[in-house]
């Protein structure tokens, strides 16, 4: 067995023996999005530091803990923070979460971030289902031997954000009667923000958002053949004609404010996920 088969199924076992049973589906909280953790009845928690190989996330507002339990009538894995290449992780580290859930029988992976909006059609606060990304990250989680268990060394991309799973999420918005955008992200890799010249480079490539993650999870899905869908929430316009300073704190502020929205939207999602799949 290779060291990434080997370091994963560690983490696997670990998981299991303390409690984790099934697992329909995982949860990716982004920057401010924690909200969702607080309506699951977690059954299990951890901290990052807890779990062997897992890097501790280093950035202060992302908390680093790992939740099991239900949610939607379903079991859940939420990963509250996330792991960004900025930090200095590897590509294998950025994907992990998204890998454990895989291997402990997660059907399905549901992503959160906060992005820059780029469409001038679209409103802060807003949130964008991500249709499809352009990857702009300097590295790959697949680069390097392939990784059989996980899945084939040419993986397509065809269908990346699983179209029954956006389908439901645009049917779920408009019944709860929240805006849902739909587009494309940039993935970069960060961690400055944008020139105004690189904003007009990304709208003219055809980005509707951009942001610092999401690319390499929705990859390392595919790899793996697991349906995920992507949601952003829209936290500071990019418009590279009238740029204005940004400030991390009113990004964040911003993806708080629509954190209930997205979680209400997650978790009918979960309620209706087997649907949703077959769609
Ligand atoms: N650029 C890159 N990442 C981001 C942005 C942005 O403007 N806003 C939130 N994350």
């Amino acid at each position: 067995m290779n060291d990434v088969m080997e370091t994963l199924n560690e983490v696997v076992e670990y998981l299991q023996e303390r409690g984790v049973g099934q697992v329909d589906c995982g949860v990716i909280l982004g920057t401010g999005l924690g909200d969702l953790a607080s309506k699951i009845e977690v059954e299990k928690e951890w901290s990052y530091n807890q779990i062997p190989h897992l890097p501790v996330a280093t950035v202060e507002f992302h908390f680093g803990r790992l939740l099991y339990g239900r949610l939607g009538g379903k079991w859940v894995l939420a990963w509250q923070g996330r792991f960004h290449y900025y930090e200095g992780y590897t590509m294998e580290q950025v994907v992990m979460p998204v890998r454990i859930t895989r291997l402990l029988g997660g059907r399905a992976m549901l992503i959160s971030n906060a992005a820059g909006a780029l469409n001038p059609e679209h409103d802060l606060g807003d949130l964008m289902c991500i249709e499809d990304h352009i990857n702009l990250q300097p590295d790959n989680p697949l680069r390097g031997p392939n990784v059989n268990e996980l899945g084939s060394r040419f993986p397509d991309l065809y269908r990346a954000y699983h179209p029954g799973l956006r389908a439901a999420l645009h049917r779920i918005a408009g019944a709860q009667g929240t805006t849902l955008r739909a587009g494309i992200y940039a993935s970069v890799a960060g961690p400055h923000l944008e020139t105004p010249a690189e904003y007009r480079y990304l709208r003219t490539i055809g980005a509707d958002a951009v942001g610092m993650s999401t690319a390499p999870e929705v990859i390392a899905c595919a790899h793996m053949g697991m349906p995920c869908a992507a949601i952003s929430v829209l936290t500071d316009a990019c418009d590279p004609d009238r740029l204005a300073p940004v400030v991390i704190e009113e990004i964040l502020a911003t993806a708080q404010k629509s954190e209930g929205a997205l979680s209400r939207l997650f978790e009918q999602l979960i309620v209706e996920l087997d649907e949703a799949l077959v769609a």
